[in-house]
């Protein structure tokens, strides 16, 4: 289904909302509506399952929002969490100076990939692409100009060089996507950090900023944590909370907001040993995804070629977005700058006694850092789509549905009587959602024909639907209608709660 769709039936549906629509909504902000929140309270379950409570050696913690104003200079979020920023003096329209120049790169890419798929149509099944894509004089040239082009990219993001982007932007005649126009400011250093005062005293002194990333809150803390639970190195901290980001550009729906949410956590390890950490957690978060059924094809790694401040290694998990491959997760080797940084500005200590090695040490890092927003919109992108179905009266008819893994569909099953207006039937629905709703997310409609009523369940991705017929009343059976296969059948009603709580259970997925 194309992004558009996606969108308006996030809205129809009640997942996802613009924040204050009322008042014409406010930019980059949105509100999860009842099915958006199970579906987001699901994905931070199995989040949360799987580092914390599968992981004797991590545990959780939930830090405030606000942090000292010094957290924020000690992990150079103050100096360098900067966004380049060159506003077009025509359009008036504001832009990131990297993301134009990434768009010019993408935008030769997009004509080798139109060549690479004119041959393919040629050459049929014995087409190479990666033999085309090194062999074929124009693909040649048009990778070099792409690599030029983001080489000379990281080199001025690197050296935070704003004159040498503007060149680069000027250099390769970029224009502006919405007006055709070349006329562009300078580019020039944007902070990224929202701020607001503590109590009613104006200055630096009570400046607090709302955080960035969750990850300072697990910092601060390593200590209190580290004694208060006994971990012995190699050991983790997660943590699931709000972020907030004033993004220069925010578009694509809540790929990137101004308010999201962060599931992050920083796996403590012996200096020397974080590589090794860091192709472990790799490996881990890919799989993580792949249990979900996303297919392998709809994920890849993809080297920073920007490094963080903090960081000397970085690779995202990117997925298939309905826009392209973007970042989904970060993982990052982050050394020991945050907590040296921090043990420099506070005057505290934070080291840790190995008693293996017999030494003090301050740890080194390995982060694992996942938006829950893009989750929900990666596992919106995947699992929505429209397809033609038989109908009950044989005919064919269209169906949106919302093919969400089990575990995290936000109604686990649907109760529905198979007439409205027969008491018997209703009756007996009832009693059968009373039963089934301490278990699971249920719900209990009656309105307009079973056909319909099945329709509205696809949308919010129901996977099972149970339905109440004159058989139940002879002898105490009821279909169960599969979502993705349409298959039902007859079982018992003392069995329904099994049958449904296995396919629904987390450990599938584990
Ligand atoms: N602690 C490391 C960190 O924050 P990041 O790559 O800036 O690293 C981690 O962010 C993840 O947070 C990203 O992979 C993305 O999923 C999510 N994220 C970042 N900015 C976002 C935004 N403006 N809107 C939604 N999600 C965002």
């Amino acid at each position: 289904m194309d992004f558009k769709n996606l969108i308006s039936h996030s809205k129809e549906y009640g997942f996802i909302y613009p924040s204050s629509e009322i008042y014409d909504g406010l930019s980059a902000v949105y509100d999860y509506g009842p099915y958006g929140s199970e579906l987001k309270n699901n994905i931070k379950q199995y989040w949360w399952k799987s580092m914390v409570q599968m992981h004797e050696n991590i545990v959780g913690i939930d830090a405030a929002i606000f942090m000292h104003p010094k957290t924020w200079k000690a992990s150079g979020h103050v100096d360098a969490f900067n966004d380049p920023l060159v506003d077009n003096k025509d359009s008036k329209k504001r832009y990131r100076a990297d993301q134009l120049i990434e768009g010019y790169a993408e935008k030769i890419e997009a004509k080798i990939q139109k060549d690479v798929d004119k041959a393919r149509e040629r050459f049929g099944d014995s087409f190479d692409e990666q033999m085309f894509r090194a062999t074929n004089p124009r693909c040649i040239e048009r990778q070099a100009e792409i690599d030029k082009v983001l080489k000379d990219l990281a080199e001025a993001m690197r050296l935070g060089d704003m004159e040498g982007l503007g060149n680069l932007i000027r250099d390769l005649d970029i224009t502006d996507p919405e007006s055709g126009s070349k006329n562009w400011t300078e580019v020039r250093q944007f902070n990224l950090m929202f701020n607001t005062q503590l109590g009613n005293i104006a200055g630096e002194e009570t400046k607090l900023y709302l955080r960035p990333e969750t990850a300072q809150g697990i910092f601060v803390n390593f200590l209190n944590v580290q004694k208060s639970t006994r971990q012995k190195i190699p050991f983790g901290i997660a943590q699931i909370g709000k972020a907030f980001r004033n993004e220069i550009v925010a578009r694509q729906f809540i790929f990137r907001m101004r308010e999201f949410e962060q599931m992050e956590m920083q796996f403590f390890v012996r200096p020397g040993e974080e590589m090794k950490w860091y192709e472990y957690w790799k490996e881990t978060r890919l799989k993580w995804h792949l249990a979900l059924g996303t297919p392998a094809s709809k994920l890849r790694f993809h080297d920073h070629d920007n490094l963080a401040h903090y960081a000397n290694a970085a690779v995202d998990i990117q997925y298939d977005f309905p826009f392209g491959f973007r970042e989904l997760e970060g993982i990052h080797s982050r050394t020991d700058f945050d907590l040296s940084q921090h043990q420099a500005l506070s005057g505290k200590k934070l080291q840790y006694f190995d008693p293996e090695l017999n030494e003090n040490y301050v740890p080194y890092v390995v982060e694992t850092s996942i938006g829950c927003d893009r989750m929900f919109l990666a596992m919106m992108s995947e699992s929505l789509r429209q397809e033609v179905v038989p109908d009950a009266d044989g005919k064919e008819s269209t169906r949106d549905v919302l093919k969400l893994h089990p575990s995290l569909a936000p109604v686990k099953v649907a109760v529905l009587p198979l007439l409205k207006n027969k008491e018997e039937l209703t009756k007996a629905a009832s009693d059968v959602y009373d039963k089934l709703k301490t278990k699971f997310l249920c719900q209990y409609d009656e309105k307009d024909a079973i056909g319909r009523r099945y329709r509205r369940q696809d949308a919010i991705g129901t996977p099972y639907c149970v339905t109440i017929d004159f058989d139940t009343l002879e002898n105490n059976t009821v279909t169960i209608r599969d979502r993705d296969t349409l298959e039902q059948v007859r079982i018992g009603i003392d069995e329904v709660s099994g049958f449904v709580g296995e396919k629904v259970d987390f450990s599938n997925i584990l």
